[in-house]
């Protein structure tokens, strides 16, 4: 943007009208609510600010009620950084090239999007050298029952690792790659399709610190997931195998687990440096469909 188009933005914004709301933490080891929020207003500078804080102290932020279009959903997203776009193109919501349909739902014989996304705990795009900073994720239709989200803090994850342990993995690094459990997925689900080449090239393995600090608050947090994390580097196979299951085990503990119980028009925009999130399931029989958006984040040191 030149200088003058930053200056009209930068005028625009403070002209925004600030709006009245709270934020109710929930009685859980993260996450809060955000009440009389409407994200379908550009939001002020201060109320921006307000926001900005709240996700990083409480890692989850939940939105009721929010009956917005995909293109407000995208400047809200925008507001904290670029956006990504995910390696299925095919599952993009068609004219938003950044938002992925989650979606089990399947139309004229073909799934509208990624049904099984969120199956094992992770991340958002840790196969990335730049994996997400957070995702929005915005309710479409939900199901009579289940299609419940979870989420794990990550930063008291590592502050509970025992002294044993917080020293085995310090200065460890890990790979991620996409395809860890792509052809386990495939082969038990209709939504993932044979990759082309040109997705493969998009998503090769990357390698990143095992305890991650985070950019903003410098907490540390466990960065391994069970379904991107293949191998800690420089370890034999079944060290590593044993220490990231002892990690993947030990992340995901009830004393660090949120979960999100989904009603209608709910936005959740969560932090993905501090959290790992799983899709609890739907039956097969009913509905759900999402709409995400992940912005991205920093290299992870
Ligand atoms: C995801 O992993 O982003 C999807 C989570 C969900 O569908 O609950």
């Amino acid at each position: 943007m030149s200088t003058p188009a930053i200056a009209a933005e930068s005028a625009n914004r403070s002209a925004r009208l600030q709006q009245d709301f709270d934020i109710v933490a929930f009685d859980a080891p993260l996450g809060a609510e955000v009440i009389g929020l409407d994200l379908s207003q550009p939001l002020a500078d201060d109320d921006f600010a307000r926001i900005h804080r709240a996700h990083l102290d409480y890692h989850v932020l939940v939105f009721r009620d929010q009956r917005i279009t995909p293109d407000e959903h995208v400047a809200f997203s925008r507001r904290f950084g670029p956006l990504q776009k995910h390696v299925l193109h095919q599952f993009a919501l068609p004219g938003h090239p950044e938002m992925l349909i989650v979606s089990n739902i399947v139309e004229n014989g073909k799934p509208i999007g990624l049904g099984d996304a969120g199956h094992f705990w992770h991340s958002d795009l840790s196969y990335k050298e730049k994996p997400s900073l957070g995702s929005l994720l915005h309710a479409q239709e939900l199901p009579a029952e289940g299609g419940d989200t979870l989420f794990a803090n990550m930063h008291l994850a590592y502050d509970a690792l025992p002294a044993h342990l917080r020293n085995t993995v310090a200065g460890l690094r890990a790979e991620h790659t996409y395809l860890a459990r792509y052809a386990e997925l495939q082969a038990r689900s209709p939504w993932r399709p044979n990759l082309t080449a040109a997705q493969i090239a998009e998503v090769k393995p990357v390698v990143h610190p095992v305890v991650r600090t985070h950019p903003e608050t410098g907490r540390k947090a466990i960065f391994v997931s069970e379904h991107f994390t293949t191998r800690i580097v420089g370890l034999p196979e079944d060290e590593s195998r044993a220490l990231l299951d002892e990690l993947f085990a030990h992340s995901v503990r009830a004393q660090f687990v949120y979960r999100h119980q989904w009603r209608d028009h709910d936005m959740v925009f969560w932090d993905n440096r501090s959290l790992m999130h799983l899709a609890a399931g739907t039956p097969d029989h009913l509905r759900r469909k999402l709409y995400r958006t992940t912005i991205e984040g920093d290299a992870p040191f």
